[in-house]
Order: structure tokens, then sequence, then C-alpha cells
């Protein structure tokens, strides 16, 4: 690849296979992602688990809240099927499995905390002690919708790399970052412009484009700038450039 653009496989290679599961991480890793992208939540006894919705319904064959499931429960859902029939079997992992793989590659990695919705009372010390456990702090940013989040853990740990998510553009964002004290913008692409990227290149922030999956918008995001996508088919992603 010729691009100094950072491919992050959303929600693994979530075009292609069921996301955010080990098998989705793994093929974003055959395809050749810089890192993966994947969204946490914490379960009724309090286990990081890996999904995006806050409801287990559309990826599962269960019905309820995340919240509601103890994991020994929730482990017990398909994650595979309602993707495609061959995946059948699949579930959903633990955020300590997924580290854990991880840990024995070189794949960077963005964990999102979905509290958008729910609060999840202490997954930002349940993420934090995980990641220092498979020492994957250095590699690793968080990120989240919700910016007390993000602020929770750029209090609890200044060494960590933190970004806002974004979904639409926000007035002078770059003063805005630093009130929450995080490092990056994790913005929806067609919010991106020129202007933009000026004041944050010239201030050293990271913008990174979510969910860039189709070749123009790609060579697009590259043409402005910007230090990563996001991309729900990472092979093709990759054989863009
Ligand atoms: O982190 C980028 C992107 O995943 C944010 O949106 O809804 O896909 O988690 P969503
Ligand atoms: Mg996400």
């Amino acid at each position: 690849m010729t691009s100094s653009l950072t491919i992050f496989g959303h929600r693994g290679s979530s075009g292609t296979h069921p996301e955010n599961t080990l098998i989705s991480f793994q093929a974003a890793h055959k395809a050749g992602a810089n890192g993966i992208e994947l969204d946490v939540q914490l379960t009724k006894d309090g286990v990081p688990v890996v999904i995006h919705d806050e409801r287990v319904d559309r990826t599962t064959n269960g019905v309820g809240w995340v919240k509601d499931y103890l994991y020994d429960e929730l482990i017990r859902l398909d994650a595979g099927h309602f993707f495609s029939s061959r995946f059948q079997g699949t579930t959903i992992p633990s955020l300590e499995e997924v580290l854990e793989w991880i840990a024995s590659t070189s794949l960077s990695l963005n964990i999102e905390l979905k509290t958008g919705y729910v609060s999840y009372d202490g997954i930002e010390d349940k993420v934090l002690s995980l990641l220092n456990h498979y020492q994957l702090k250095d590699r690793c940013i968080i990120s989240s919708f919700n910016h007390y989040s993000v602020k929770n853990i750029a209090q609890k740990d200044s060494h960590i790399e933190t970004a806002i998510l974004l979904m639409e553009k926000l007035v002078e964002p770059w003063n805005y970052l630093k009130s929450v004290g995080a490092h990056g913008l994790h913005i929806e692409w067609q919010a991106i412009d020129e202007f933009l990227m000026a004041h944050t290149q010239k201030r050293g922030i990271p913008v990174r484009a979510y969910t860039v999956n189709d070749r123009k918008e790609i060579l697009k995001a590259q043409k402005l700038g910007c230090d990563a996508i996001f991309s729900d088919f990472p092979a093709s992603s990759i054989q863009s450039f």
C-alpha cells in the first residue's frame, strides 16, 4: 500500500463477516488492515463484551438488553446466523478474549465505549485494567459518543490515546477537545472538509473518518489528509490505493 492512510476494520470486516466477532476481526487482520474498531458494553454481571447495539435483537437469536444478560447467558446466543447461515454458531466475544488475540498480533485497536444510552458504571476502569493486563495501551485508542466517558478515561489515564466521536460538524472542535482532554476526532466522513483539516493538522490533532467503504470516498479521505478510515470492507479498501 502506498498510502499513509491507516485502515481500521470497522467492527472487524463487518461487510463480509458477522460484526464484532472474533472471526470478523481475524478476517480484517488477514485482509491487511492496520487495526480494528470494536464496540464495548457490560453484561448484567459486569463483564465487558463486544457488541454494537444496546439490545441483542438485531445481531443474535436473542431478545432484550445486553445489560440484562449474565455473561454466561449472553455467550449462549448465536451472533453469526443473522449475517449468514455459514456463520451459525459464532458467539459474542468478551473484550478479554479479543484483547488476548490482539496481543498476539501487531494490530492497532480502537475501543468504542457504547455508553450513549446505558451508562455502564465502571466500564472505563474495567477496560483500562484489561488493556494494562494485556499491555495494549500503547496501541489502543478509546473513543465514545459519550464525551463524559472519554473525559473519564483521559482523567484516569493521561497516557492512553482518546478520541471523541462526532456525527456532525462542531464549532471549533479543536477547542472543545481540550475541554474534554481528548486527543483526536473520529467523525462521520461527510462532515470532514478542508477547513476542519487545516485547523486540526495545524494543531497535530488526528482525524479519523467513519464509515468509509466506497473507493471514491476513500480517495477523498486520503486527499483531505485524514489519518485513518474505518471500513466495513478492509480488504477492498486496501486495494483502492
Ligand atoms: O467508531 C466509529 C464508528 O464505529 C462509530 O459508529 O455506530 O458504527 O459504532 P458506530
Ligand atoms: Mg463503533
